[in-house]
C-alpha cells in the first residue's frame, strides 16, 4: 500500500484515493481524476448518500461506490487516503478524525472543519505520520495556502486582507451599477452563487473562518474565528456606492488582519476601497488576498474563488503533492486574543428629515468621542423628508466610532440607524 508521507520521492504503486462527496466538488475531482490521468494517482472508492443518484458513465468501472462511509473509512478499504468533500463541522469532522487516525492522510476544501478544528486535526495527523492538506479552504481555485506556506515561509507576514467571500463580491460589485441588494440577493441564488439563506456568506461567517485560517498560516497566531468580529453587507445601498464614488471608492466585504507591536487586529465587514488598490479590482465572485511582509512586501493573489472546476484543481495540486511526497509541515503558532483596534478613517451614512442643526449635533456626538469630522458630502436634488448624507471621519477606533453613532442613532431626525463602514487607506 502506497502511503501519503512527505519521506519518499515518487511512489512505487499509485496512491488509492477515496473520495467522500460526490457534489460540485467532488464530482469535478473525480473528472479531473479521470479525464487526466495524473501519474501516482488513482481514484478507488467513492462515497456518498443515496449514491445511486449520484453514478455517472464517466467514472471508471473500476471504482467502488458506496453509500456507507464506513466501508470506505475501514483499514482494509482500497483506499491509501480520503478526500473529504462533504462539507460542515459534523460528520465531515468524525470521519476526518478517524482517517488520520487510521494513518491515512486526508485532503479537504473545509475551511469550517479547518478553521474551528485545524490544530486539533493538525496534531493528530502528526501523532500518526500521516498529513493534512486544505489548499482549496480558502479561496478556492487560487493558490493561497500553497503560496503562503512554501513560497511566503521566508517573510515575517504582519497583514492579511483580502476578498475570501464571492458571494458577497458577486453582490457588492454588481451593486456598482446601481443595483439595490434585495435584487443583486436574488439573481446570485438563482444563479447558485448564494445560499436560500445567506446568512453564512453576507453576515460575513464565511470569510472570517477563512481569515482565522489564513492568519494561522500566515501570521502564525490561532484565532478562535467567532472572536472576529464580522459586520454584515446587507445595510449598504446604491446611494452609498455613489456616495464611494465620490471619495473615488468602492465598497468591497473585506476581511483583514495585521499584526501590530502590540497585538492583533481582525476583522470583516464591507468597506470603502480606493479605485487604486488592487481590492478594488475583483470583480464577480473573483476572490483576492494579498498578504504585506515586513521584507517582501505585497503580494497579491487573485482569480476564481470557488466553483466545482477551480476548486477541485487545488484539491487535486494537493493529491498530486502527497503522491510526490511533497507533504506540509505545519509550523508553530501561538493562540492569542483579537485584542487591537487600529485607529482608521470611517465612513458614516445618515437617512434624516432634514432640519436645520442636524450637522452640528452629529459634530458634537462625534466630538465627544473624540473624533474629527473630516467630510460632509451630500448629492443635491434629494427629498428632505428621506435625504442620505455621508459624513467621513478622520482616523479613529471603531469603538469610540460606535458609541458616537449609537448617541446619534437616537436623535429624532434620524429615519434608520446610520451605516458606518471603514475606510481602507491605500
Ligand atoms: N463549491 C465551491 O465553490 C467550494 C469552494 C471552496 C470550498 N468548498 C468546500 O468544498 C466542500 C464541498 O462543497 P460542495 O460545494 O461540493 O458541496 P455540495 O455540492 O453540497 O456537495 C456535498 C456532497 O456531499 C454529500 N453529502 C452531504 N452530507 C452527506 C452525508 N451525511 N453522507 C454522505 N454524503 C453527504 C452531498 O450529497 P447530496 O447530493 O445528497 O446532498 C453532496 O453530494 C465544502 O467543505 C465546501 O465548503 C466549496
Amino acid at each position: 500500500m502506497a502511503k501519503a508521507t512527505p519521506a519518499s520521492s515518487s511512489p512505487v504503486s499509485p496512491l488509492r484515493i477515496g473520495l467522500i462527496g460526490f457534489g460540485t466538488v467532488g464530482s469535478a475531482v473525480a473528472r479531473i481524476l479521470s479525464e487526466s490521468a495524473l501519474s501516482g494517482l488513482e481514484l478507488t472508492m467513492i462515497a456518498n448518500r443515496d449514491v445511486a443518484r449520484k453514478r455517472v458513465e464517466w467514472v471508471s468501472s473500476s471504482v467502488h461506490w458506496t453509500e456507507n462511509v464506513d466501508e470506505l473509512l475501514a483499514p482494509e478499504a482500497p483506499a491509501d487516503l480520503v478526500v473529504e468533500l462533504v462539507g460542515g463541522l459534523e460528520p465531515a469532522g468524525e470521519w476526518v478524525r478517524r482517517a488520520l487516525t487510521a494513518g491515512k492522510s486526508v485532503v479537504t476544501a473545509n475551511k469550517k472543519l479547518i478553521a474551528f478544528h485545524g490544530p486539533e486535526l493538525e496534531a493528530l495527523a502528526r501523532e500518526h505520520s500521516c498529513q493534512l492538506l486544505f489548499g482549496a479552504a480558502v479561496a478556492g481555485g487560487i493558490p493561497v495556502i500553497p503560496g503562503i506556506e512554501h513560497g511566503l515561509s521566508g517573510d515575517r507576514i504582519t497583514r492579511v486582507e483580502g476578498i475570501l467571500n464571492g458571494t458577497c463580491n458577486f453582490i457588492l460589485s454588481a451593486m456598482e451599477s446601481g443595483a439595490e441588494y434585495a435584487t443583486v440577493l436574488a439573481d446570485a441564488q438563482r444563479r447558485g452563487y448564494a445560499e436560500a439563506d445567506p446568512s453564512e456568506d453576507v453576515c460575513g461567517w464565511d470569510a472570517r473562518a477563512k481569515l482565522a485560517i489564513l492568519m494561522r498560516l500566515a501570521m502564525r497566531i490561532h484565532v478562535a474565528p467567532e472572536t472576529i468580529e464580522a459586520r454584515p453587507i446587507t445595510a449598504v445601498s446604491a446611494v452609498d456606492f455613489a456616495y464611494a464614488a465620490e471619495l473615488d471608492c468602492t465598497i468591497r466585504q473585506i476581511a483583514r488582519a495585521e499584526q501590530t507591536g502590540v497585538g492583533v487586529a481582525a476583522v470583516v465587514g464591507p468597506m470603502l476601497v480606493p479605485r487604486r488598490s488592487p481590492l478594488a479590482w475583483s470583480t464577480g465572485t473573483e476572490n483576492m488576498v494579498v498578504t504585506t511582509g515586513q521584507f517582501g512586501g505585497e503580494v497579491v493573489f487573485s482569480g476564481h474563488g470557488a466553483g466545482g472546476h477551480p476548486t477541485a484543481v487545488a484539491v487535486v495540486s494537493d493529491l498530486v503533492n502527497l503522491a510526490h511526497g511533497l507533504g506540509r509541515a505545519p509550523g508553530a503558532f501561538r493562540a492569542e486574543p483579537v485584542s487591537v483596534e487600529p485607529e482608521v478613517p470611517h465612513y458614516i451614512r445618515f437617512l434624516v428629515r432634514d432640519r436645520p442643526g442636524i450637522v452640528a449635533a452629529i459634530a458634537q456626538a462625534l466630538a465627544a468621542e473624540g473624533i474629527n469630522l473630516n467630510a460632509i458630502l451630500q448629492k443635491p436634488g434629494c427629498c428632505a423628508e428621506s435625504l442620505p448624507f455621508v459624513v467621513t471621519v478622520e482616523p479613529c477606533r471603531a469603538s469610540a466610532l460606535r458609541r458616537a453613532v449609537e448617541a446619534i442613532a437616537q436623535m429624532d431626525f434620524l429615519l434608520e440607524p446610520p451605516l458606518e463602514m471603514q475606510i481602507v487607506e491605500k
